[in-house]
């Protein structure tokens, strides 16, 4: 029978699971590849379990874990976070592993309490707090909101591994390719660029104060192994820059247009606008809000110097999927940027100004002019486009 479970060190392994079967991610994000809920395993003379995994796989997971132990015999079950997908088949485990003591933060207590009601005793660790299991040793890392408050990631020294939890995690199934010397590494860094966007861009500040802290130790990482996706252990380093990167306060020189329309007069601005911004050399990123995935609309902008929104009026409103994505931009703490609008209307309008006043809400600056046109855009209309391509380009040079 092919093993279950994959070694990541000397008695250290991964006991965890591909889910092929949720379509979306927090029932928001899109899984073309799937995801894993990795669960790590440490057998030493006290047997160590790092992560539980989503409710409905527990069976396998356990099966997983049936290969190396009994998984009666495991003496600690370590919680580095309790959302969850990682804590889901807790009860399952409880059920079997009766002398096993949980480990998180203190600020994870209350909330095991309040979503599970599994009859276990508990250990609440301290920042840096140490846990011998006998030839090896645990050090945990409070690392908060990322992306819960009661987060925490957890060290072995002896072998150089850090289970970093959501951080430098991915969406993406494994299907029996858990490191980066095995995976793909191009949809490897589309997809966890994309789990960063969706999952953790209002924490951003957070995971900067992480890898900082997590620098500031000093630790000689040999092996980053997260609670979702690939395993880095030929370079631990590449997934930490990355992560350095996208949730870096310094933006990039481009301009993500993001627009809705239902009959076209509000996608000619769009084109109006784009081909303008393209010849002044411009990079521009655009979406419509009803052909590309919330999702992808969110990485593709998160990061971008300028962002500009096109909506027409909808019951005196933006168009409902623009008002989607800007509800997102804002729940999302969108580090603040030029805005640019445009859009149209067939009597009182309304779009426009109900965006205007969402950007004076988040202090970001409204670059001018506001391009509103009732219908077909006149001449001097169009000239607007073009002015508006020009603000935009200079904020960006
Ligand atoms: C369902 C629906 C609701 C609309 N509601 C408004 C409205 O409340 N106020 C307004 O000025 N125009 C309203 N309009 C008119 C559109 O805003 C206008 O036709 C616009 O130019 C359409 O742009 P598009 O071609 O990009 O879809 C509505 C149109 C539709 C189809
Ligand atoms: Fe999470
Ligand atoms: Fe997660």
């Amino acid at each position: 029978m092919k093993q279950l479970y994959r070694k990541l060190a000397s008695d250290v392994y991964y006991v965890g699971v591909d889910d092929h079967h949720t379509e979306l991610f927090e029932n928001l994000w899109k899984l073309p590849y799937g995801v894993s809920y990795n669960s790590y395993l440490i057998v030493d003379e006290k047997i160590a379990l790092v992560e539980t995994v989503k409710g409905p796989w527990a069976d396998e997971w356990l099966d997983n874990i049936r290969e190396l132990v009994n998984p009666a015999k495991i003496d600690y079950i370590i919680l580095n976070h309790m959302e969850p997908d990682h804590t889901g088949a807790l009860p399952d485990i409880a059920r079997i592993a009766k002398n096993a003591t949980l480990i998180y933060t203190p600020r994870a207590s209350d909330m095991r309490k309040s979503f599970y009601d599994v009859d276990l005793n508990e250990k609440k660790v301290e920042d840096l707090e140490e846990l011998s299991l006998g030839k090896k040793t645990l050090k945990f890392v409070h690392i908060p909101f990322v992306h819960w408050p009661e987060t925490m990631a957890t060290w072995i020294a002896e072998d150089g591994i850090l289970f970093g939890c959501d951080a430098f995690g991915a969406f993406g199934a494994l299907n029996g390719k858990h490191f980066d010397d095995e995976a793909n590494m191009e949809l490897v860094e589309r997809e966890s660029r994309r789990y960063v966007s969706v999952i953790i861009t209002s924490y951003f500040k957070f995971v900067q104060n992480a890898i900082k802290k997590v620098k500031d130790l000093g630790l000689n990482i040999k092996i980053i192994a997260p609670s979702h996706g690939i395993i880095y252990r030929k370079n631990p380093n590449w997934i930490v820059s990355k992560y350095d990167e996208w949730s870096s306060p310094k933006l990039d020189k481009y301009c993500a247009i993001v627009y809705g329309t239902m009959y076209g007069y509000t996608h000619r601005l769009a084109m109006k606008l784009k081909k303008e911004l393209l010849n002044l050399g411009v990079e521009v990123k655009i979406d419509n809000v009803s052909y590309s995935d919330i999702g992808d609309i969110i990485t593709n902008t998160v990061r971008a110097g300028v962002i500009v929104i096109g909506a027409p009026t909808y019951d005196a409103f933006p168009f409902p999927r623009v008002w989607t994505y800007v509800n997102e931009l804002q729940g999302k703490r969108f580090a603040p940027r030029p805005v640019g609008f445009f859009g149209t209307f067939g009597w009182g309008g309304g779009a426009l100004e109900k965006l205007q006043k969402m950007a004076e809400e988040m202090k970001w600056e409204v670059l001018e002019p506001i391009v509103k046109v009732r219908g077909r855009p006149s001449k001097e209309e169009t000239e607007m486009v073009k002015r508006l391509a020009e603000a935009i380009a200079s904020k960006l040079s």
